[in-house]
């Protein structure tokens, strides 16, 4: 088994044109600074921020929405420059994104067996019976029912939408996933639910993810590695406890004396007591 990481990035940029408005000259705005990080194997790298600090353009670069202005991006030892060379499709398999408002990436129209059965039919020959298999299998995985397999989008909650987004993009057996605050949407006890469904399946399957969140406590309860993002630069980047223990930048000192209390391990406390009650 190879050691190299699973994701490694190096001196990454990305700039936007903003043209020029009638009192506003066009201008250039560098949203992904010449960033560098790598990520191991079946591990979590949190990416925290304040808004606008470029997290989101982070996440469409990997998982090869977007394209970097420069700097490299190679997944599992292969290099991606979308604007170069085309992505084959098993490179695109190996990293999946899941957005914070699942209901945007979920066709209202199409059930959830069919939502998750999709990329196997685009990407594979594989029978329709074996298809449905994997699809009950998947819903299990997420904690969800067999007979949730013939509903339509609109039919599920918040939480349970995020779980068949996270079924669907690790249908493919994915390296890496990529999570653009994932639970940011969902209430406190469904977000608990969500992170231990995702380090579940990460023990389970192996997954390395790239997780983007503001918030500090989920982070907490993640992360093994983090990386602190301050106008497009990687201003803090070790270990989670490194990065916990002992903030070096300003900013995220800022950061984290502006954030209450509220680990998700004493939030699940007060809900179980709340519910013993
Ligand atoms: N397509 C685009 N064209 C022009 N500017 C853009 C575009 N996408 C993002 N930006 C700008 O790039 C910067 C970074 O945006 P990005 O969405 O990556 O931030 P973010 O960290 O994900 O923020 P949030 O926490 O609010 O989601 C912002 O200033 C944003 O306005
Ligand atoms: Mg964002």
């Amino acid at each position: 088994m190879s050691q190299q990481p699973i994701l490694k990035v190096r001196d990454l940029y990305r700039t936007y044109e903003i043209k020029g408005g009638l009192f506003r000259p066009a201008s250039t705005l560098t949203a992904v600074k010449g960033v560098n990080f790598d990520v191991e194997r079946g591990t979590t790298l949190a990416v925290v921020g304040e808004s606008g600090c470029g997290k989101s353009t982070l996440a469409r670069m990997l998982t090869m929405i977007d394209a970097q202005s420069s700097g490299t991006i190679e997944v599992d030892g292969l290099p991606i420059d979308i604007s170069k060379t085309g992505i084959s499709k098993d490179m695109r398999q190996k990293v999946q994104i899941v957005f914070q408002n699942p209901y945007g990436s979920l066709n209202p129209r199409q059930k959830i067996g069919h939502v998750l059965e999709e990329p196997l039919l685009l990407n594979t020959n594989m029978p329709a019976a074996e298809r449905r298999d994997l699809a009950l299998d998947m819903l299990q995985k997420v904690g969800l029912q067999p007979e949730h397999y013939g509903r339509y989008p609109h039919m599920f909650s918040g939480g349970q939408r995020q779980r068949i987004a996270i079924a669907r993009a690790i249908m493919m057996k994915p390296k890496l996933l990529v999570l653009d605050e994932p639970v940011s949407a969902l209430d406190l006890s469904v977000q608990a639910q969500i992170l231990n469904l995702l380090k579940d399946l990460q023990d389970e399957m192996g997954l390395t993810y790239v997780f983007i969140s503001h918030d500090l406590s989920v982070v907490r309860y993640l992360a093994d590695k983090v990386m602190v993002m301050y106008f497009g630069e990687v201003v803090e980047y070790g270990t989670r406890d490194e990065v916990f223990g002992n903030p070096q930048h300003s900013y995220t000192k800022t950061l984290f004396a502006a954030t209450p209390n509220a680990d998700v391990e004493s939030i699940r406390k007060r809900i179980a007591a709340k519910n013993a009650a």
